[in-house]
């Protein structure tokens, strides 16, 4: 038995393979204005400084928000605020307080003004660290200023597969043996 064949793929679809890191909730505030909105286009850049990119479009109200404040918070939330995220994403902030709409409960940032979901598992606080993408991807460089985590193993997080399919966390696997100890 061979293995399975391949066949040519839509290269605008390659995002339903390579797309999958946790969805996260992405509140910023300016000017008395505050949204939220959803995110699954981030990527970790460096360890220390701990760097984290991610793609705000400019169709979102919350990408001028964070141009103008250079700060955000990058919310982890856990499989129990799914459906909260997606109906988060599907409507925008310049005309509605989503906070209000969908019960979220918030507190500023430790060291950023930009609101914290409380019922979420983890906060990050973000502050803009490069902007050479910007203006032509859209992509901000955040450096995390501070971060907040409930101790233990990470919630069951929900991941975007496109067109509206969801990938839920599961199982952990111990490969430590396997790395470099300088790796780890
Ligand atoms: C699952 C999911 C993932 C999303 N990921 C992103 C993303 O990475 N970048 C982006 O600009 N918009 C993304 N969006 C779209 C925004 O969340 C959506 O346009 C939102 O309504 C923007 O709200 P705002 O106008 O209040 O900022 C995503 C939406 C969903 C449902």
């Amino acid at each position: 038995m061979g293995r399975p064949r391949k066949r040519a793929f839509p290269v605008e679809n390659v995002r339903r393979y390579l797309e999958p890191g946790p969805i996260l909730l992405l509140t910023s505030a300016h000017d008395g204005e505050r949204d939220v909105m959803t995110l699954g286009w981030h990527t970790v850049m460096e360890f220390s400084p701990s760097l984290v990119g991610c793609v705000i479009s400019r169709a979102n109200h919350s990408h001028h928000l964070v141009r103008s404040s250079s700060q955000c918070v990058l919310n982890l939330p856990g499989e129990a605020l799914l459906d909260t995220a997606v109906r988060i994403g599907n409507c925008s902030g310049s005309e509605r307080d989503k906070f209000a709409e969908f019960g979220l409960n918030a507190r500023a940032g430790s060291k950023v003004a930009a609101p914290r979901l409380l019922d979420c598992h983890a906060c990050f606080e973000c502050q803009l660290f490069d902007d050479a993408l910007v203006e032509r991807y859209d992509f901000f460089i955040f450096e995390v200023v501070a971060a907040q985590a409930i101790p233990g193993p990470p919630p069951r997080t929900f991941h975007y597969r496109g067109e509206g399919e969801f990938m839920l966390s599961g199982e952990s696997v111990d490969r430590r043996a396997l790395f470099e100890p300088w790796m780890l």
